[in-house]
């Protein structure tokens, strides 16, 4: 049986949700999704195209198929995601090292495609659509707490560094009633917390209904689910989202708004539309409408021109907002975009020293904000055993921290608990079980 699909993912979460796709596509035309890549039939690699460093670790995986190819012909090998986009001409033409290409808009054709492979040809979709958002597509998911929900594919935005708007193509949304159905599903299953995903998920829009009313409608399914959301462009966070983020107690409290750069000059440069008087200006009146908010944010480091005083102004960005984390990069050229065009002229060694010193105050920041949280009580949301000790259980807080407590019987996986904070490091708080939050089963006394 050429029946065995083995799926490895890379970069974003939307990724990982495509792949849940791409499995729910495959499995309903009678593939097996196994997790032993010698096992497979088909392998598929979903890629990423953000940076440069990202592409590099997929051509190498490559080389390791080719290998495994070579002592089994008829393996199929395919790219999946951004880099099928990017890439396609070289790798099925050029390095003659893959046989199915599939783009973001075409997974619904992955059956034909690998079909045409198996039969010696070449399987490549890589057209990108306006309307394709796989509305009517169950993702296959294994049972657990925490779940991707894809609500809008694409980007407008433009950004001059990214390369994400030539390779997921332009912004669409699904419709609300399938989103929140999705929703319903994962609570009756079980699940705990649900992400809405998209590359800029608050100019969702389906009709008259915008990202504010999703979230306020996905919050109403289930009052114990956690709802987050990631990525906000601050051109779209709207004052109508933070009322509803503060409305809802289980739409956590906690914003991912990427920032890119503390330079005014910079920002224009990446054509961010906004300055950063009023990033902070955004920042305050989401404090003030959500108490308690918490931000993680995206830095680059070394875009084209960026001078010292550019990248001390980043610095000042981080130390005014105290950011709760931050993903932080080199600045990666990229093909096609605009910043392409410019010359890359901050040099390797600068762009590293600088990246090490924004990851250094990030920790900083981190580790001071987490003491802060020591003799306080954080509602926790218990995923299971810790990585390190069956006698620990890790959960998160509503602002998304890693906190450990001590295992008992009756804190299960799935359980609120309230926890007392004392001890903490720059990645993760250590507390101890202070009471059930939910009257439910759970509920019986620990000291019984
Ligand atoms: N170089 C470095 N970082 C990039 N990002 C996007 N494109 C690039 C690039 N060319 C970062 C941005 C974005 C995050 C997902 O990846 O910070 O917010
Ligand atoms: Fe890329 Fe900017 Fe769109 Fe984010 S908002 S996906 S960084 S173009």
């Amino acid at each position: 049986m050429r029946n065995k699909v083995y799926i490895e993912t890379y970069g974003c979460q939307m990724n990982v949700a495509d792949t849940e796709l791409v499995m729910g596509i495959l499995k309903k035309n009678g593939y097996e999704i196994t997790k032993d890549a010698d096992n497979a039939n088909v392998v598929l690699l979903n890629t990423c195209s953000v940076r440069e460093n990202a592409e590099q670790r997929i051509y190498g995986r490559l080389g390791n198929f080719k290998n495994m190819k070579n002592s089994k012909p008829e393996l199929v090998v395919g790219i999946l995601g951004c880099m099928a986009e990017r890439l396609r001409q070289d790798l099925v033409e050029d390095k003659k090292i893959v046989d199915v290409v599939v783009g973001p808009d075409e997974y619904r054709h992955l059956p034909e495609l690998i079909d045409a492979a198996f039969n010696g040809g070449k399987g490549i979709g890589v057209r990108l659509s306006r309307t394709e958002t796989y509305d009517d597509i169950i993702p296959y998911r294994e049972d657990g707490l925490q779940a991707w929900i894809s609500v809008m594919r694409g980007c407008d935005k433009f950004c001059t560094f990214c390369v994400v708007p030539f390779t997921r193509g332009r912004e669409r949304s699904r419709f609300l009633g399938s989103v929140v159905d999705e929703v319903r599903q994962l609570s009756m299953r079980g699940f705990r917390e649900v992400t809405m995903l998209g590359q800029n998920v608050n100019s969702y829009k389906d009709n008259e209904n915008d990202f504010a009313d999703l979230l306020a409608a996905a919050a109403q399914v289930d009052r114990r689910m956690r709802i987050r959301f990631t990525t906000s462009h601050p051109q779209d966070l709207s004052d109508k989202l933070l009322y509803t983020i503060a409305e809802h107690p289980n739409v956590c409290n906690y914003i991912h708004l990427p920032v890119q750069s503390g330079s005014d000059r910079i920002l224009r440069l990446m054509n961010r539309t906004y300055n950063i008087e009023q990033y902070l200006g955004l920042i305050e009146k989401a404090k003030k409408i959500i108490p308690g908010v918490s931000f993680s944010t995206d830095i680059i480091s070394g875009f084209p021109t960026e001078t010292y005083e550019d990248h001390v102004m980043t610095l000042d960005v981080m130390r005014e907002v105290r950011y709760d984390g931050a993903y932080m990069f080199k600045y990666s050229p990229r093909e096609g975009t605009k910043a392409y065009k410019m010359e890359d002229d901050v040099s390797e060694e600068i762009k590293t020293k600088r990246l090490q010193e924004i990851i250094e105050l990030q920790q900083q920041i981190s580790f001071e904000k987490n003491r802060e949280l020591i003799e306080m009580e954080e509602i926790v949301l218990v995923e299971g055993k810790s990585r390190k000790s069956d006698e620990f259980l890790t959960g998160r807080t509503d602002t998304n921290k890693v906190v450990i407590i001590p295992s008992h019987e009756n804190i299960k996986e799935g359980s609120y608990v309230k926890v007392k904070i004392n001890r903490a490091t720059s990645a993760t708080l250590f507390g101890e079980f202070v009471d059930f939050v939910y009257p439910d089963e759970n509920k019986i006394a620990l000291t019984a």
